[in-house]
């Protein structure tokens, strides 16, 4: 379990965000917008091709935790313990003094290796609020809450249930700046520079 761990922080400890805005002389993430590292507020550097690249690339690297362990070391559970491993490497990663990101796109890489069919109803949700508030922070945190239960009560896997309730609870203490921001009506939309 222990090099799954490891396996999974290292992948999920990749900066996307910080190495594209980087290597297009793009500005620094943390003094912009809400100072993070995350696809959101790539996005509020103005440019979305490197907003969407961002997404992909700490979703996929989710993903590929899950999927290369549970391959190399032959056990779903493997799987599951390297997930948690990259959302602790994107939430902590040592390359950035431990400041990482809030981890909405990892935790939606990972649920795609874990079911494919919550990934997409994730997603579904996601879209809906952005479209009806335009807040990134308020879709994720919606989604992230129904995630577990999906898992637990429709698709009956305890397991995927609890680390998914797992990475919620972590997702939602890395938004309590988005959360008072949104409770005193003071949050950012998308695309919303600043
Ligand atoms: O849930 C999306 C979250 O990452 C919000 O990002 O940059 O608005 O704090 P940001």
């Amino acid at each position: 379990a222990g090099a799954a761990l490891v396996v999974g922080y290292l992948l999920g400890s990749i900066p996307f965000g910080m190495i594209l805005t980087r290597l297009t002389g793009g500005p620094d993430l943390r003094s912009i917008g809400s100072g993070n590292i995350g696809a959101t507020n790539v996005l509020r550097t103005g440019n979305k091709k490197l907003a969407a690249l961002t997404l992909l690339g700490d979703m996929l690297k989710g993903t590929a935790a899950v999927l290369l362990a549970a391959a190399l070391f032959g056990s779903r559970e493997a799987g599951l313990v390297a997930g948690f491993g990259a959302f602790l490497g994107h939430l902590f990663p040592v390359w950035l003094r431990f400041k990482g990101g809030k981890g909405v796109a990892t935790f939606l890489g990972i649920l795609i290796a874990l079911k494919g069919s919550i990934a997409l109803i994730f997603a579904a949700i996601w879209l809906s609020i952005a479209y009806l508030t335009r807040y990134s922070s308020l879709s994720a945190l919606v989604a992230s809450l129904l995630t577990p239960l999906l898992l637990l009560f429709w698709v009956r896997d305890a397991r995927a249930a609890l680390l998914m309730a797992v990475l919620t609870l972590l997702l939602w203490f890395m938004h309590r700046s988005n959360i008072a921001r949104l409770l005193a009506g003071r949050e950012g939309k998308i695309g919303q520079k600043g």
